[in-house]
């Protein structure tokens, strides 16, 4: 734990070397999507969050959201969804301090594929250092150009699946982790470091009247999006997501959460979002982290499809059916370990329900 920490210490110690390289960008706002990257990243795999009370977390994230534990040790807890064949895509380690998120993990095709990856950021002077991480392969940790940790494996331990063990099914049945949302102060900076390593667009969202990018939805695996970043205070981790089979997985996950007295951690929905039609509902975990369950995302392969554009101020963008989301779920994130978030460099807000209620005559 203090080896991770420190190495995320380290990185963000350069993150403003990897910035100046990244400077040297068009004005031109979108990039040519890259099919042939220097290594082929597949899908985003896993979140490693810290968490105070690991017992606690267990309850939550198993008893009331219905995830299935793989391992829990004095140090940490490994969880995964019902459809997930890997080790874990969630992992709470054990902390003291103040809850932060310690990296985002990916999955890349082969073992080959992770040594292309180390020759293509020593070749960009971007950060990137081999880790050992429980229960994985060889795994590859490396700076983003939000300053954010994310981490590159080619293997990872199995287990079974349990998608048709229905008798365990319960709460929101999560099938597998889909997306992770990263608030982050430089849209186009990430962007442009994504589409370099072969990451597509499908949806974004731009200062109105402008090319100015407030959003951008990014994808490896073949739906709308494996990683988002939004525009704000960060880096941060704004939520992750997992898939749930059907719309009444999450009135269920929102019933079972209210019987067990966990009423307080939903924050938002459902309801359905008009960037990637997903339905939707956002918790809290007992740590603060954000978790959302989904599903009815839609297929984007072909390299043809146009991304899709959205007006910041278009509210459908973010909830179809009429009412913006809270404040709160705008600005509230969780911190990178040893990443210290810095304010947006574009300054545009959304709508947020405070705001739409207030101008309502
Ligand atoms: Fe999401």
């Amino acid at each position: 734990m203090k080896r991770v920490l420190s190495l995320a210490k380290d990185h963000a110690g350069r993150h403003a070397h990897l910035i100046r390289i990244l400077k040297d960008r068009t004005p031109m706002p979108l990039r040519e999507i890259v099919l042939d990257p220097a290594f082929n990243t597949t899908r985003v795999s896993h979140v490693i969050l810290t968490a105070r009370d690991l017992d606690a977390s267990r309850r939550f994230y198993t008893d009331v959201l219905g995830m299935v534990m793989t391992k829990q040790d004095d140090d940490a807890l490994y969880l995964r969804g019902l459809e997930e064949a890997c080790h874990h895509s969630l992992v709470l380690r054990r902390t003291g301090d103040a809850p932060v998120c310690l990296g985002i993990g990916y999955r890349v095709l082969t073992d080959a594929d992770l040594d292309r990856a180390k020759a293509f950021f020593d070749g960009k002077s971007v950060p990137a250092k081999w880790i050992d991480a429980p229960h994985q392969g060889r795994t590859l940790l490396v700076t983003d150009a939000t300053g954010a940790p994310m981490e590159f494996c080619a293997s990872m331990e199995t287990v079974p699946r349990l998608m048709q063990a229905f008798d365990k099914h319960h709460g929101g049945s999560p099938q597998r982790l889909d997306h992770v949302q990263i608030a982050a102060s430089d849209i186009q900076a990430a962007y442009d470091f994504y589409v370099a390593l072969g990451f597509r667009l499908t949806e974004y969202t731009a200062k109105d009247g402008s090319d100015e990018l407030w959003g951008v939805w990014l994808q490896r695996k073949g739906n709308p999006h494996d990683v988002v970043f939004s525009n704000g205070r960060g880096p941060r981790l704004h939520h992750f997501a997992y898939a749930v089979p059907e719309a009444g997985n999450l009135i269920h996950a929102c019933d079972v959460s209210a019987s067990m007295g966990y009423a307080a951690n939903m924050e938002r929905g459902p309801g359905r979002h008009g960037i990637g039609n997903a339905l939707f509902v956002y918790f809290r975990d007992p740590d603060g982290h954000r978790i959302e369950l989904f599903n009815t995302h839609y297929q984007a392969i072909d390299p043809d499809e146009e991304p899709l554009r959205w007006d910041l101020s278009n509210t459908s963008r973010s909830q179809l059916w009429g009412l913006p989301a809270t404040r709160r779920w705008f600005v509230e994130a969780t911190q990178f370990a040893g990443v210290e978030p810095s304010d947006a460099v574009l300054r545009a807000d959304p709508v947020t329900l405070e705001t739409f209620l207030a101008n309502q005559t």
